[in-house]
């Protein structure tokens, strides 16, 4: 059960921050090859699935990060473990925020700002930042 739940973890959290990465890194650089009109077009036919694949992911995030606390923290007295973990969970329920704030409605263009696009970028970090904290709690 440990095993498969990491997996569900990582795959989850690999979908999350290679998700945000590619759209950052990718696709939203590649948007001034079209014009509004088809950008519209582009980020209604996205909206859809990348509200039903950011929510199953978060979710998924959060039960599978529920039952490692539970089985990987359960005899690590309070300390700096306990603190990094705390960081971790904080940083995530921002990204997990922004996410959901992003997916609802979902404008990958605007012409009038780049407010959205910033802060796809901000939890694109956050999310970098969070994968950091994870690697040092299975070293540490
Ligand atoms: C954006 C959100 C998150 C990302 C990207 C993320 C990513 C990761 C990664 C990459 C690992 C390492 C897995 C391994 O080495 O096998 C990990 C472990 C872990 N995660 Fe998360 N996670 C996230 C959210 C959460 C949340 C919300 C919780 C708790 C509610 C959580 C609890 C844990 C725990 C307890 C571990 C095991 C740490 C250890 O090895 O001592 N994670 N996470």
């Amino acid at each position: 059960m440990a095993t498969f739940m990491q997996w569900v973890h990582v795959m989850a959290a690999v979908v999350v921050v290679g998700g945000l990465g590619f759209l950052i890194l990718i696709l939203i650089p590649s948007l001034e090859v079209l014009n509004t009109e088809q950008r519209e077009t582009l980020s209604r036919a996205m909206a859809g699935r990348f509200r039903w694949t950011s929510w199953s992911a978060i979710t998924l995030l959060l039960l599978s990060g529920v039952y490692n606390t539970r089985y990987y923290f359960r005899e690590v007295p309070w300390g700096r473990a306990w603190e990094f973990l705390a960081l971790k969970i904080g940083l995530s329920f921002i990204l997990f925020a922004i996410v959901l704030g992003l997916s609802i409605p979902f404008r990958l263009y605007e012409p009038l700002g780049t407010r959205r696009r910033q802060w796809l970028l901000a939890a694109f970090v956050l999310g970098v930042i969070v994968v950091l904290i994870s690697a040092y709690l299975r070293r540490g």
